[in-house]
């Protein structure tokens, strides 16, 4: 995207953590955003800093596994703003839990929110994003490009998320629209704090985590350079990419030794 003053963007997950702060920041370069998320209360507070800052924004209600109400999201950003560039899908949940213990309907519906969550909101935008020549982005995970233990079901999701995008950004190619992941490790968000466990309600012990946690502002500086690169994917952090390419030529052996060892140092609450 060339320049992204009065640009229009429609955020999912934009009450909160990534999704928040990529719509501050966005609305800080000069674009228009339209934020969705369950919380109205949350958004409204986001609308007020943003309008306080001189930006301009609107609420949009949404729960992302509705596709009816991911569509109307996408209208009422069309007709209140009069466009649509940009959709970020930010919206989702994370869940840490043995396959084999966690709850079916609790794998259901985290899919309902990671995967459908993402690809309703991309099939109501993908004619707006057509026309505009604009982008398509996801926030997937790192675990979406590596089988991580304890994460067997949330990875699904972001593989699953991480086929449909590399897909579309070869289906859309042709239309002029940009197509691009975020796959970030560890980030500093509420959502380290409502982690879901095998039963699909948040542990209630903390879930002690092998890795650094990154701050929320150096996801969003990925999430912007992606968008105004034209970027197919952006890795959080960085380094993580030859490591992931050192694992493709090598085999698996030397990233699941690793992976195993340092997950094993941190035992879920009921394994500990
Ligand atoms: N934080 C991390 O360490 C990390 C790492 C890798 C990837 N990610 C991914 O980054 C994205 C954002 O996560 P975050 O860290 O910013 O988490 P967060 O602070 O918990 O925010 C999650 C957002 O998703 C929204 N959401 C959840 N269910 C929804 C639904 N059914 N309909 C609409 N919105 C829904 C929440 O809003 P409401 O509750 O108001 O609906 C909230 O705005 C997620 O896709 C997550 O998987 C995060």
């Amino acid at each position: 995207m060339n320049g992204l003053r009065n640009k229009v963007a429609l955020i999912t997950g934009a009450s909160s953590g990534i999704g928040r702060a990529t719509a501050l920041r966005l609305a800080a370069r000069g674009v228009e955003v339209a934020l969705a998320a369950r919380t109205s209360s949350a958004l409204d507070g986001v609308v007020r800093e943003i309008e306080g800052l001189g930006g301009r924004a609107l609420a949009v209600p949404t729960d992302v596994t509705d596709p009816e109400q991911c569509r109307v999201a996408v209208e009422r950003t069309v007709e209140h703003f009069g466009r649509l560039d940009l959709l970020v899908c930010s919206a989702g949940v994370s869940m840490r839990s043995l396959f084999e213990k966690t709850d079916l309907a609790a794998i259901s519906d985290l899919m309902q929110v990671n995967f459908f969550g993402t690809l309703y909101p991309t099939y109501h935008a993908i004619p707006h994003v057509k026309q505009s020549r604009g982008s398509l982005v996801a926030v997937s995970s790192l675990v979406g490009k590596r089988g991580t233990p304890t994460y067997a079901v949330y990875a699904a999701s972001k593989f699953a998320v991480q086929g449909l995008y590399e897909s579309l950004r070869l289906e859309l190619a042709e239309h002029g629209v940009h197509v691009g992941t975020v796959s970030p490790g560890f980030v500093e968000t509420p959502l380290r704090d409502r982690v879901l466990s095998h039963e699909g309600k948040p542990w209630t012990t903390p879930v002690s985590i092998p890795f650094r946690v990154r701050p929320v502002e150096a996801c969003v500086d990925r999430i912007v350079e992606l968008i105004e690169g034209r970027q197919a994917e952006a890795l959080v952090p960085g380094f993580v990419g030859p490591l992931l390419a050192l694992d493709a030529i090598l085999g698996p052996w030397l990233g699941d030794r690793f992976l195993a060892r340092h997950f094993r140092k941190h035992p879920l609450p009921d394994q500990a």
